[in-house]
């Protein structure tokens, strides 16, 4: 399977290299661009790529967040066409800059976060 990674630090990180050990192609992204992100590609081996946010969600059938709760709006410029039939996993908790946690009343970070998706219609 593909497996689009959006951030690429703890989490992105962790999941990337266990989702290549199970046999997945992996693209990772962050915020500073595929370059970045070389070395650690090279790193991880074959199976493994560097891309910017929008190719990295176009590459994968399945999506992981796994960025900042606080960068959540960087998936709402995207044109909506980008996120048909994938399949999105949602790591992120909803702490603060300074890892408060964030109270959100009855709703779940996920509903949240899918707010965020062009197109998706949360029922
Ligand atoms: N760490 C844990 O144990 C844990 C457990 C469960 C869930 N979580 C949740 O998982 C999420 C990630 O946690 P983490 O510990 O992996 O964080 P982290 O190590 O700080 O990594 C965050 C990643 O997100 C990227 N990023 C930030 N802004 C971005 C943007 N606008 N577009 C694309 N990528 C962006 C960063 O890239 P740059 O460096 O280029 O900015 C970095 O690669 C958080 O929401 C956290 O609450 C964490």
């Amino acid at each position: 399977m593909k497996i689009g990674i959006i951030g690429s630090g703890n989490i992105g990180g962790t999941a990337a290299k266990l989702f290549l050990n199970a046999g997945h192609e992996v693209a990772v992204s962050n915020s500073k661009g595929p370059q970045s992100l070389q070395l650690f590609v090279e790193s991880l081996g074959p199976g493994a790529k560097a891309m910017t946010v929008e190719d990295t969600i176009a590459f994968g059938d399945v999506i992981l967040l796994a960025l900042p709760w606080r960068k959540r709006d960087v998936l709402r410029s995207l044109p909506s066409e980008l996120f048909k039939k994938k399949i999105i996993i949602d790591a992120t908790n909803p702490y603060s800059e300074n890892f408060e946690v964030i109270d959100l009343g009855n709703r779940t970070s996920s509903e949240e976060v899918a707010k965020q998706v062009p197109g998706i219609h949360l029922s």
